[in-house]
């Protein structure tokens, strides 16, 4: 059984999309240990408390300085004990400690074709942003190994969506997610937790 514990920050749509492949067997032999979020008002926490899941908020803003954070989230990390830590729109810079202890076992999602528009300053809506300002004509999601860099890690799934004419970044937010998040981050969950997947020479092949 690979326990897993998710950290999001805000709506909490791959937390959903992760708790309803758990539930209707398109993700199997994973358990959801906890659910971690750095924001009080994060709607996430609603979801995992509506389906009676822990759920922990461990905001930066609650300790003195950037350190203590680290420490106080590793602690509950290592108290929750996961196999594999998954961030679902986390907006966390992630403890250098943290990616040491948790080696690919960490992995995120983001919203585009990694290595385009990703980065520092690339999250959230600033991703659809970026891309539609450049014209591109596909866009698409990326779930990836997290290491020391910033969306730099071993990329396991891609799925590419097709850009509309007059979306917006906020129309095109929901399609990458309905159609790219919402179903490489699940596949990727239920990939490592059944072994189909492991990392050589910095890239993922089929275990
Ligand atoms: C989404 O754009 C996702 O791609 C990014 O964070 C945003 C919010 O995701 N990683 P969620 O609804 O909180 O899962």
């Amino acid at each position: 059984m690979l326990n897993i514990v998710v950290c999001v920050s805000g709506g909490g749509t791959n937390l959903q999309a992760i708790m309803d492949a758990v539930s209707n067997g398109q993700i199997t032999n994973t358990k959801i240990a906890g659910v971690i979020s750095n924001n009080p008002g994060a709607f996430a926490l609603e979801r995992a408390q509506k389906a009676g899941i822990p759920s922990f908020c461990i905001s930066p803003k609650s300790y003195e300085s950037r350190e203590d954070f680290n420490e106080a989230f590793l602690a509950k990390m290592d108290e929750l004990n996961p196999d594999l830590i998954v961030l679902a729109g986390f907006l966390v810079v992630i403890p250098e400690k943290m990616i040491q202890k948790f080696k690919n076992r960490i992995i995120n999602i983001h919203p585009s074709l990694i290595p385009s528009f990703c980065g520092t300053g690339y999250y959230g809506l600033k991703v659809h942003e970026a891309a539609l300002d450049r014209g591109v004509k596909v866009v698409g999601a990326t779930v990836h190994f997290v290491d020391e860099g910033t969306d730099t890690g071993p990329i396991i799934y891609q799925k590419p969506v097709m850009v509309e004419e007059g979306d917006t970044p906020e129309v095109l937010q929901r399609r990458v997610m309905e159609q790219a998040e919402w179903i490489i981050l699940p596949k990727a969950i239920d990939a490592i937790a059944n072994g189909k997947i492991k990392v050589k020479d910095g890239k993922v092949v089929q275990a």
